[in-house]
């Protein structure tokens, strides 16, 4: 139990400015398929993708600007700053040293970038935390950003209708006060991998390779049944927060696909109404996609002050996490 506890003041998030609705998408790219096979396997309906003068560092920069203008907080206060993601416009240095140079963030802000693929953004969460609370640093900054149409094989139907590009962030701070039930912020996290499964969810190159970045490889459904059953158990970390499942009053899951949200929320017994979805018209947004989600939820009046949010993610190398917070 940590001596401190850690309230997100604010959310922010970026879209690029263009959306492709799947029959626009399918006409660009001459896929062989149509919105009606879409919709009905994954529930997308629309993705943004980056055009001329838009990457993942800007969504970043874009959802860091909102999140710290809501929060009300200043760039040269902030401390930590996390960016999860498997997209980043260079190799090096990482896109959180691109969004601290841009914005002027302090010398003292510990910058780096995550990369636990869809599951980031509850990683860096993690990572964010552990730092304001090992640190002087009072705020942290904790994003996802990704652009997935970057690494698409868009002549592979099966892989390249899943994705979309955008950025998610939040505002963190460090309040004197245990992460005790009832206290707002992040209350716990859980973090694990299954590396044997890193063959099912693959990028096809790398550095080892000698390119810089490869295309998608799914084993969909493998990705599938793996996805449903990891976000389908009811999390230990709810008994080690002492939280019930009832008790929590929002689920904000990875946007993989809505059929993966459904037959997790089924296997949890956890209605839907209770489950935040923007896979529609986010498409998969990979690390980005639970703080757009949260975003959505909180603009809307859907998450309130003093609700219990769950937090789920699943990825390659199947790594996943869970997160629970006290809005
Ligand atoms: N349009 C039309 N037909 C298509 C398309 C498409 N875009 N993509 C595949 N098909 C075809 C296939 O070629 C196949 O045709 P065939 O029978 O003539 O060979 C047929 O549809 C069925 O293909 P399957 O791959 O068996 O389709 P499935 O029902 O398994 O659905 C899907 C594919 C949607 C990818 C599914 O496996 C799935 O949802 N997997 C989860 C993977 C996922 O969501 N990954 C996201 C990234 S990972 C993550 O975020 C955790």
């Amino acid at each position: 139990m940590s001596a401190f506890s850690f309230p997100i003041l604010a959310t922010g998030s970026a879209l690029p400015k263009k959306a492709w609705s799947n029959a626009a998408l399918i006409a660009e790219k001459g896929l062989d398929s149509s919105d009606e096979w879409i919709v009905s396997r994954t529930g997308i309906k629309q993705r943004y993708i980056v055009g001329e003068g838009e990457s993942t560092f800007t969504l970043a920069r874009d959802a860091v600007r909102q999140a710290l203008s809501r929060a009300g907080v200043d760039a040269k206060d902030v401390g930590v700053l996390v960016v999860a993601t498997c997209t980043p416009d260079l190799t090096f240095p990482s896109v959180g040293a691109l969004v601290h140079g841009d914005l002027g963030l302090p010398p003292e802000c510990a910058v780096l970038d995550v990369n636990a693929a869809c599951s980031g953004f509850i990683h860096a969460l993690a990572v964010a935390r552990g730092l304001l609370a090992g640190s002087h640093a009072h705020y942290a900054l904790v994003v996802g950003a990704e652009t997935f149409s970057n690494v698409v094989d868009w002549s592979d139907r099966g892989t390249c209708v899943l994705f979309g590009d955008g950025a998610g962030a939040v505002v963190i701070r460090k309040e004197r006060g245990s992460e005790e039930r009832g206290t707002r912020g992040v209350l716990g996290v859980s973090l694990g991998a299954e590396g044997a499964c890193v063959e099912m969810l693959k990028s096809s190159g790398g550095v080892a390779q000698g390119r810089v970045a490869g295309v998608v490889q799914m084993n969909g459904r493998e990705v599938f049944k793996h996805a449903v059953r990891q976000m389908g158990e009811v999390p230990p970390l709810l008994a080690e927060c002492k939280v019930r499942l009832a008790d929590v009053d929002w689920v904000v899951p990875h946007q993989a696909n809505l059929r993966i949200l459904e037959a997790a929320a089924l296997s949890l017994g956890v209605q839907m109404e209770k489950v935040v979805v923007t896979v529609d018209k986010h498409a998969n947004t990979s690390a980005a996609s639970i703080p757009l989600a949260l975003d959505t939820a909180v603009q809307d009046g859907r998450i309130k002050r003093g609700d219990l949010v769950l937090l789920q993610a699943f990825g390659a190398g199947f790594a996943w996490s869970t997160g629970l917070l006290r809005w």
